[in-house]
């Protein structure tokens, strides 16, 4: 089955004035396309830290991300971006919606971002 995201060997540790805080160190996963995963851990521990990483939200100070089999090591943020905009979609707890929009435009905002026709993104969503 084809790898849907890769992360190896990442690392990721805050500046806190001079204080290092590792919050990552060494943390490897694999997630083929079609598999559901749910990453639990108790609060502070850096879910939402890999979670953005894993995102491209944010980069790693560490280790390797592959989004679709690309790798995200190499790119600019124009690179990242597109790469995002084109194979990642975020749920968040809180929806962060557009409220002016229905929420099937909402769901079909940012394939017409991305190019797609309307009536297509609108069969989609
Ligand atoms: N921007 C930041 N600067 C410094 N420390 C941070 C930052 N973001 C998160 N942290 C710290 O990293 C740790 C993991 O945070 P987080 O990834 O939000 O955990 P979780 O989502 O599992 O609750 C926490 O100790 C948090 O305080
Ligand atoms: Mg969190």
């Amino acid at each position: 089955m084809n790898e849907a995201l890769g992360i190896e060997a990442v690392g990721k540790t805050y500046h806190d004035g001079d204080r290092a805080v590792v919050v990552l160190d060494g943390a490897n996963l694999a997630i083929a396309e079609g598999e559901m995963v749910a990453l639990v851990a108790p609060s502070g521990t850096g879910k939402s830290t890999l979670l953005h990483i894993a995102g491209l939200l944010d980069t790693p100070t560490a280790g390797e991300v592959r989004v679709a089999g690309r790798a995200a090591g190499g790119l600019d943020d124009e690179g990242r971006t597109r790469l995002r905009r084109d194979t990642i979609g975020f749920v968040y707890q809180f929806h962060h919606l557009l409220p002016e929009f229905t929420a099937l435009e909402n769901v079909s905002l940012p394939m017409r971002a991305a190019g797609v026709a309307r009536r297509t993104a609108a069969a989609r969503a």
